[in-house]
Formats: structure tokens, sequence, C-alpha cells
């Protein structure tokens, strides 16, 4: 068993419960959570199933009118406490997050601040969901827009953001006035449930905020199908998302998906290829890989091939990988041992086809014993192979050789996906050409990381709907009501 109670400066943030009506339910059977550092169980969990779900659903119906009529400057000021709340407790929310999920402590922590600006961001749009009037052509009458919540909304989470993906999608909806109901990655169940109890003590009226554990499949169906429900928010895999899509369509429910992504990662010729290296390295190695927006196949044009390889390996083989809880540590365990098992089957699919491994390239889960696979850099693999054509999920960057901006734009889209691209180019030129030329919803132009709470977050093709982040957010939880009003003023 790991000690994470112990850990916790306010112990009362570890809860094993779900949340739902403002109360901690055991659920009628529980399971467990594990630390992928070192396999040990962390906590077992309740498990809510259907019927639990059920209830978080009726719950959050019930309270729906009394928080979409509530003040939005009340809203506001209880959103933002929530911030307050996150931030105040940090440090433990940060060791729960890096004991469930395996991220470096120093980068969980950076996980909790970063999903707690999404808070910040929507308490303050809560004050600012305006309506708009309109000249319209119908003599003496008037027009005008309003946006009102859409109702309530279960917000589905991945496991490799386990706070910062609850915080982004579910602030805006609360800020509006929407009821949510999480259920969050049966991985990573522990920092969402942490923050259900700041939610508690922020002051969120009952039913507002419920988190419910357990299985997947029986509780996925009730927050897609339910009649009470009238969005489905999903970050998670393209697969997933077009289950939950199906699931949702019965009732024409509106959904915002944030999807899998297949990132090129572009080094052009002029680039400071130094520059390119650290921000590979920083965009590659963040949570050991595992987010959709890593950087997943590296174009680099010819010139500079020999010199980014270089740069690259130097930094690769420096990239200090361990426990979570280790001083320095940059890169710590993947989730689970079968993700180890797939990474390793994607580099040694691409070494079988003549790639050739720089550095890494082996799992370290005997050595480090735990769910571990090393920092690694090939060069030479196919670009039909398995590695080039989904995404990696693990600290595995991988190089392909390009000639010039036509090729480039060619590879880059050649992917049913379109969440996020980077490029590092000093031309701009070249900046405005590829840009517009590459299918996907946010490109980072000599930036390794898309996301802020400021800005729009999510993508095109297999990649999603919506945009999650910045004003957009507010949109996406709210319905736009047009009134016509005539025979007043005649
Ligand atoms: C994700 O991988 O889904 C989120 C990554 C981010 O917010 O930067």
């Amino acid at each position: 068993m790991s000690d994470l109670k112990s850990r916790l400066k306010d112990p009362s943030l570890l809860r094993t419960d779900s949340f739902i009506n403002g109360g901690w339910e055991k659920g009628a059977s529980r399971f467990d959570v594990n630390n992928p550092a070192n396999r040990t169980k962390v906590a077992d969990v309740a498990d809510v199933g259907a019927a639990g779900a059920k209830q978080a659903v009726k719950a959050a119906a019930a309270a729906n009118l009394e928080w979409r009529r509530t003040s939005p400057f009340e809203r506001a000021r209880i959103v933002k406490r929530w911030h307050d709340l996150i931030m105040e407790h940090q440090d433990d929310l940060g060791v729960i997050l890096a004991m469930e999920m395996g991220k470096p402590l120093a980068e969980a922590k950076g996980e909790v601040a970063y999903g707690a600006g999404f808070v910040e961001w929507a308490a303050e749009e809560a004050k600012r969901v305006h309506g708009e009037t309109i000249a319209v052509p119908f003599p003496g009458a008037r027009g005008w827009t309003i946006r009102q919540p859409v109702g309530v909304v279960s917000c589905i989470t991945p496991w490799n953001f386990p706070s910062a993906m609850i915080t982004r999608k579910c602030s805006p909806a609360l800020a509006v006035g929407c009821p949510i109901v999480i259920k969050p990655a049966a991985e990573t169940p522990l920092s969402a449930l942490a923050l259900a109890e700041l939610a508690a003590r922020a002051g969120f009226p009952k039913g507002v905020f419920n988190v419910v554990t357990g299985e997947a499949k029986h509780i996925g169906p009730v927050l897609t199908q339910s009649d009470e429900v009238a969005m489905i928010g999903f970050t998670g895999s393209t697969q997933v998302g077009a289950l939950l899509m199906e699931q949702a369509a019965k009732g024409i429910k509106r959904v915002a998906l944030e999807l899998g992504g297949n990132a090129p990662f572009i080094v052009m010729d002029d680039a400071d290829v130094e520059k390119a290296a650290d921000g590979l390295i920083q965009g590659k190695f963040r949570a050991g890989g595992q987010t959709c927006v890593s950087p997943n196949r590296v174009f680099v044009q010819e010139a500079i091939m020999a010199d980014l390889t270089e740069a690259l390996a130097e930094r690769v083989k420096k990239v200090k990988i361990g426990d979570p809880f280790e001083e320095g540590v940059q890169v710590g365990p993947l989730i689970h041992d079968k993700a180890v098992e797939r990474v390793s089957e994607l580099v040694s699919a691409a070494t079988a086809k003549g790639a050739k491994v720089v550095a890494g390239g082996k799992s370290l889960a005997k050595e480090l014993g735990g769910s571990f696979y090393a920092p690694t850099l090939i060069t030479g693999a196919d670009i039909s192979s398995s590695i080039a054509v989904n995404e990696i999920f693990g600290p595995v960057a991988s190089l392909y050789p390009v000639k010039d901006e036509a090729e480039i734009i060619k590879l880059a889209n050649a992917t049913p996906y379109g969440l996020a691209a980077y490029l590092y180019t000093r031309d701009a030129g070249r900046v405005h050409r590829i840009t517009e030329g590459v299918d996907f919803g946010m490109i980072g132009v000599n930036a390794p990381m898309v996301g802020s709470p400021a800005t729009p977050f999510g993508g095109m093709k297999q990649s999603g709907i919506g945009r999650e982040g910045g004003k957009w957010a507010a949109e996406e939880f709210t319905e736009l009501k047009f009134v016509l009003l005539s025979g007043i003023d005649e």
C-alpha cells in the first residue's frame, strides 16, 4: 500500500467515495487505484455503477433551475473560491496526482496550477455572457439574442491530466450555470474526488457538482443517454469519442469532444536548431509523452537532419527517468504495463522495418520496478509504419527527413487527426503558408506547447468537435436564443 495519506498536509483531501448530491456515496463495490511507479495499491475507490450515475444525473437535474437562475456574479464568486482553494492546496493535489498518474511531482503541481487557471478564467467570464440586439426587417419590431446555459453536462475525463481536464471542461460549464456530473478515468479518480472536496468547501449548492466513480461501461451510457443530460464533454481517444457520440446521437445531445492526435513537429532548415531541440524535449516528454498534443512525427528538412539528430541525442540521453517523487526526475512511469507493451511494440515494429534507435528504445520496467519506458529517439522509421500512423502516447521521438514545404504539408495532413501541430522556422512567409496549409486546430510556431486558459483548445477532423478555453468555452456550454418582439411599438 502506498503511503499517500501521510504525505498530505490536509489528509481530508484523500476522498475515496463518489460525490453525489452534496454527499459521499460508498457504492456497491470498490476498485483499486495503483501507483504506476511501483505497482502498489494507493486506495480503493467506490464503484457506484449505473445506479449511482442515475442518482447523480437526477441530483444535477434537480439543481438545474436554481443554479441557472443564480446571479452570474454569485456563480463567479463560488467558482473563484474553488480556484483559490485549489491553489491553496496545490501541493497536496500535486502529490495525489503524481501518485495515481505517475507524473513527476513538480510537473503534477504545474498541472494543478495550469488547471486552476481555467477555473479563474471561467469565474471571470461568468459575468460576460452577453447577447446582442439585431436590426430586424419588420416594422416596429425588435430583435435580440440571449445566451443561456445548456443544462446538465456530463464530463468524461482522462487519466493523463487528472486535474486540468476536469477543470478545463467543468469550470466554464459551472460558471455559465450548468450543473455537472464528472466521470473521471478509473486509473485516476483521486484527483477528481479531491477537487470535489474543494468544490464542496467552495459552496456549490447540492447537486450542482457531482463525481461518479466506477466502471465506464456501466456509468457511461447513463451519462450519455439520460433524458436529463443536455451535453457531453469528453477528452480521450477518438475510438471512445465516436462511441459516446453514437450514444449521444439517440437523444440529439450536444457534444464537445477533445480526441486523439498525431501532431507533426516540423523543423525547417532556417530554424534555430538548438531551440527546436529544446522545444521538442519539452513538448515530447511532458507527461511522459502521454498527451493528445505530444509531437508524434518530427519532420526535419534534410539540410539540418544531422545537426538536429545530434542535438536531440545529447538531450534525450540526459532526460532523467524515475520515481515521480525523486528530485530532478523529468519522466515518470507510463500509466500501466499495457502502455509499456504498446510503446515497445511500436518501436519494435519500426526497427523491424529499418528504423535506428539513437537513444533508449527499451522498457525499464525490470530495472525501475514500475511501468517505465526509456526516453527514446529513433530515426529512419518508414512513414507508413505503425509508429508514424498511430498516436505513440509514450516518450519516443521519431524523426523523418523531408524535402520542401509542399512535401511537409502533404505529410503533415496525411492523418485522420487534426489536433496540434508545431513549426520551427524564422521565415515569416513559411509561418503563414504552413500554418494555413496544415489542417490542425492549434499550431505552435517556435513554441512546443499550445494550451492556456485564454486560448481555444480543440481539434479538426477525427481530433474532435468544439473548443475549450478562452471566450469560446462559454459558447460551448450555452444555447443561443433569438427573441423577436413585435406588436408593442407600432
Ligand atoms: C491533452 O492531452 O488532452 C491535453 C494537453 C494540454 O492541455 O496541453
